[in-house]
Order: structure tokens, then C-alpha cells, then sequence
């Protein structure tokens, strides 16, 4: 193939050592400004986006299950860094965005009333401050927080407007001594896993396409270089022990397949929601962007010096791979050193006693079917645009509004050749299984509409003789962001909240920072590209 993707220079991978964000608690200023970042220790520094004083991504935000935060959301950013990459033509943005660009805050996962949960339009300017309240009703676990802003967020996200967010509670501790055995302090480490692409002097590039003009949407920034933390493809040396990895995919568009070169197995004690009953032994798992999962690794066993390499095999969507962009193999590596560490293994059982009831009560029958497509138009330019959820717009009026309190299945069907992580506010979901259909049929079959026109038809007998897949041990909890891979119907089962249970209502409308009404929540692809081209639809969760 002719070179028609830009390239990052090489970088020897291993030679810098993992960073760790620093933890904050309790009621915060979190601005949101510019900073200088160096990715690599042969690279030169590249301006870059923070939260909180950090130069790129933000603190570890560490909250208490049931006892609220506030947080006064400052935007000091400058001119984007992404000034160039700004497409107008996207719903939401604008060239003030390139000179004055737009954020809003979201705790991805979080049970937020709904003025405090980055709704894409409630944005506002650099100079303004934005209160956001956050009750943290909901058990531990890993939330992560990003900008959402309607038409760059990809561009926000990339720049480094990300951040992890740990909710504890009083098994999960996160404390030595914790009921649950797991390890803590410096034995427990988030991972928040990216791609990028540097120029040559080390800033911060986004153009992955040479024929795609600057300006013009891409389709889904797909760097060459694996960064965690900020680090390109760091060591993180480890003490003879057992560790808790917080792993987080912030990636605009990558799926990891992530497995030990010599595929020591590891054990995945929880995901988005919260933590499984008991540890699942594994020597592998996919993690979609926007999805948590919370892993023990034992080094204990093994001798000083030894090196374990974390691995990814994930090929980028097909229609990236065509023009030579690649599976990125190298992650991060661990290597262990003298010191000692936790040892006796991962905990049998992730409930903290008797008193703590199990995390996976069974759920009851859905009350209502709700079949909603994923597709796009069929490309007329390079690259192809116009992705959809329900053939829908963002703007168009037919949304969706559950009942509060009800529980709904909610069957996604991707009629795409790519996966999509589709993820929905306010909610965590369970997943029930995914199963092929014939896409090539379905389409026949049930024409497609003008785009603006629902589009969801059923696929019940385009479904048969095909056996549904169940979800992966590690996917058996709770979720807020699913793989729906290409082709397949993946269903969930959705338990939709009351007011009461939230302690606000989630259907009551309040004013944007510009004084605009708005109301409800949003799901979407957390592709963030796909996002920002309107793979975003509201939903309401009615009374
Ligand atoms: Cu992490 Cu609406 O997204
Ligand atoms: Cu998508």
C-alpha cells in the first residue's frame, strides 16, 4: 500500500517509568487548563490538556459510596490544541471552539441528577466556573470522568480532558486491612490506557489519514503508540505481591485485547458497576473504550528481574486496517523487583461478610423490548459519515423515555462492519447475550428509512439457528458501556431508576450555563469520533 497514514516516530518502548496521578478527596475545584507533557523520555514536550493542575488527564478522584461532592468545574483552557482538526460541519461546534473551546464535565457511570451530568449541550466557555453535584449512590467501584462537549469531545478527550474516579465504600476500603483483602496504597495502581500520535518534535498530533483534510472529521482517531498514564508503553516495577489494577480504556476509538506475553493468568475482581461475587481466573480480555475492569495480577511467585510484557492482538476496524493502520502490540510492562509485596493470592469470595448482600441479584423479566439500531450511511466520501443510533439525529424529536422503575431489554442491533461500545448515562445495565443475524437480509428486508426516521425493525427471524453467545465471565456485572460487536444483536437488561431511588428526579429539566432548557440524559458510541458525528441520541427516564 502507498503510505497514507501518518506516523509517529519510533520510541523504545520500556524506558520510562509508569506515572501514577495523584489522588484527591472530597469537595474539589477541578479546572480544566493547559499544560506541557512529555510522553516519552526521547520525545520533546507537547502542550497538552489537564484536570486539577495536571498537565495531561486528571487526578484520581477517590469519593465515598453515599456521601455527595461537589465540584466547581473551572474552564481555563487556551486556544485547542486541536485547533486545526475543529470540523465545523459537526453539530455543536464552531470555529470559536478552535480559539475558545467549550467543556462540560461527565462522571462516566455516576447516578448524576441530570444538571450535573455533562449533557453535550450544556457546555460552556473558558473564564466560566460550573457547580456539579454528585450524590455517589452507588456501590464501589471505578467510575472515570471526561468533557463531553457536542462536537469535540473526541478532540477534548484526546488532548487529555480524562480522568479516573474511584468510588469507595465500607468493604472496598482501599485501605490496608480492607474486609475484602485487596490490595492498597501502593499495591493498587490505575492503568488508563490510550492511543496516540506524536509529530516528530514530541507534540501531540490527530490526523491518522493523510487524505483526510485538517478540519474535516476522520472517523476515529486511531494512533500508533500505546500511552498509559500518559507514558508511552511504560515499566511499572512491582514488589513480590499481589496487585490491583484499575484498568480504564480512554482511547477515542481502540479495543485492547490484553493478555501477559507468556500468558501468566491474571484474575478480574470487578467492571463498570462494581465488583463481581468471587474473582474470574483469565489469561485475556477485550476492553472497549469507556470500560473499567478491575484486575489482580500475583507477581509473588516470581523471581526479581523477571519481566512481564502486557500484550495487545486487537486489530483496529477493518476499514482503518485496508490503509495500514495496525494492531498495536506493545502495552506496558511490569517488572518485578526485590522488594515484597501482599502474598496468599487473590480473595476466594468479593463480598465483604454476610451483611453485604450478593452484587448480582437475579433481575426480573423485561416489561418492555426495545429494539434500536446501530448503522451508518452508506460512504459517499472518504471517510464515510454520518454515523447513526435509530437512523436518527441527535436533534431529531423521536427519543426514547422509559418509565422510571422500569425494567426494559434492550436489544442493540449493529448493522455495521465495526464494533460499537455503546454506553448509556445514568444507568448500569446487565449484559444477557449477543447473537449473529444476517445483516446483509435485515437490510434487504427492512429497507432503511430517510435518515431522521426510526429504523428498527425486528430481528427475531433473522436471528435463528444462530446460538446466542453469553457474555464473558468478566462482563457477568454490572455494566454502563457494552461491546456490540458487528453484525449481532447484543442484549441487556436495563432496570431504569425511580426518583426516590436516586434522591433527584431524573426528568426534570434545568437550564445549560448558556440559559438554555434542557432535559435528560444521553447514550451513545463511546467512540468518541462516532459520538461527535451525532452516534449520540437523549433519552428521558419518565415519571
Ligand atoms: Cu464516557 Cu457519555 O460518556
Ligand atoms: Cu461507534
Amino acid at each position: 500500500y502507498p503510505d497514507l497514514v501518518f506516523h509517529s516516530p519510533p520510541l523504545t518502548p520500556y524506558v520510562d517509568e509508569l506515572a501514577i496521578p495523584p489522588v484527591v478527596t472530597g469537595d474539589l475545584t477541578l479546572a480544566a487548563a493547559e499544560g506541557t507533557h512529555r510522553f516519552h523520555r526521547d520525545l520533546g514536550t507537547a502542550r497538552t490538556w489537564g484536570y486539577g493542575g495536571q498537565p495531561y488527564l486528571g487526578p484520581t478522584i477517590e469519593v465515598q459510596a453515599g456521601v455527595p461532592t461537589r465540584i466547581v468545574h473551572q474552564n481555563r483552557l487556551g486556544p485547542h490544541i486541536y485547533a486545526a482538526d475543529v470540523d465545523t460541519t459537526l453539530d455543536g461546534a464552531s470555529d470559536l471552539d478552535r480559539t475558545s473551546p467549550r467543556t462540560v464535565l461527565h462522571l462516566h457511570g455516576a447516578p448524576s441528577p441530570p444538571g450535573s451530568d455533562g449533557h453535550p449541550m450544556a457546555t460552556f466557555l473558558p473564564g466560566r466556573d460550573v457547580v456539579y453535584d454528585f450524590p455517589n449512590r452507588l456501590e464501589a467501584t471505578a467510575l472515570w470522568y471526561h468533557d463531553h462537549a457536542m462536537g469535540i469531545t473526541r478532540l477534548n478527550v484526546c488532548a487529555g480532558l480524562a480522568g479516573m474516579c474511584l468510588v469507595r465504600d465500607q468493604y472496598d476500603t482501599g485501605r490496608p486491612g480492607n474486609p475484602l483483602g485487596l490490595p492498597s496504597g501502593e499495591f493498587e495502581v490505575p492503568l488508563v490506557l490510550q492511543d496516540k500520535m506524536f509529530n516528530a518534535d514530541g507534540t501531540l498530533g490527530f490526523r491518522v489519514f493523510k487524505l483526510v483534510a485538517a478540519g474535516t472529521w476522520e472517523g476515529g482517531m486511531t494512533g500508533d503508540t500505546v500511552v498509559v498514564n500518559g507514558v508511552v508503553n511504560p515499566n511499572l516495577t512491582v514488589a513480590r505481591g499481589l496487585y490491583r489494577f484499575r484498568l480504564l480504556n480512554a482511547a477515542n476509538l481502540r479495543t485492547y485485547h490484553l493478555f501477559f506475553a507468556d500468558r501468566m493468568p491474571f484474575w478480574v475482581i470487578g467492571n463498570d458497576g462494581g465488583l463481581l461475587n468471587a474473582p474470574v481466573r483469565t489469561t485475556d480480555l477485550h476492553i472497549a473504550a469507556g470500560e473499567r475492569y478491575d484486575l489482580l495480577v500475583d507477581f509473588s511467585a516470581l523471581p526479581p528481574g523477571t519481566q512481564c510484557e502486557l500484550r495487545n492482538d486487537e486489530a483496529p476496524p477493518a476499514q482503518s486496517t485496508v490503509i495500514g493502520v495496525d494492531v498495536l502490540p506493545r502495552v506496558m510492562r511490569f517488572t518485578v523487583g526485590a522488594a515484597q509485596g501482599v502474598t496468599g493470592g487473590p480473595p476466594a469470595s468479593l463480598r465483604g461478610g454476610t451483611d453485604q448482600p450478593a452484587v448480582l441479584p437475579p433481575l426480573p423479566t423485561p416489561q418492555k423490548v426495545r429494539t434500536v439500531t446501530v448503522s451508518q450511511l452508506v460512504a459517499v466520501r472518504w471517510p464515510p459519515a454520518k454515523m447513526t443510533l435509530n437512523n436518527l439525529r441527535f436533534h431529531d424529536t423521536d427519543i426514547d423515555r422509559p418509565r422510571q422503575g422500569a425494567v426494559e431489554q434492550w436489544d442493540i442491533v449493529n448493522t455495521t462492519d465495526d464494533e460499537h461500545p455503546i454506553h448509556l448515562h445514568l444507568v448500569q445495565f446487565r449484559i444477557l447475550h449477543r447473537q449473529a443475524f444476517d445483516a446483509t437480509s435485515y437490510v434487504l428486508l427492512n429497507p432503511r428509512p430517510a435518515l431522521g426516521t426510526r429504523w428498527a425493525p425486528p430481528v427475531g427471524p433473522f436471528t435463528l439457528g444462530r446460538p446466542a453467545q453469553r457474555p464473558a465471565a468478566w462482563e457477568a456485572g454490572w455494566k454502563d458501556t457494552v461491546r456490540a460487536p458487528s453484525k449481532m444483536v447484543t442484549r441487556v437488561l436495563v432496570r431504569f431508576p425511580t426518583a426516590d431511588e436516586l434522591g433527584f428526579d431524573p426528568d426534570s429539566p434545568f437550564l445549560s450555563p448558556d440559559g438554555e432548557t434542557l432535559q435528560g440524559y444521553v447514550w451513545h458510541c463511546h467512540v468518541l469520533d462516532h459520538e461527535d458525528d451525532c452516534m449520540m441520541l437523549p433519552f428521558r427516564v419518565v415519571d
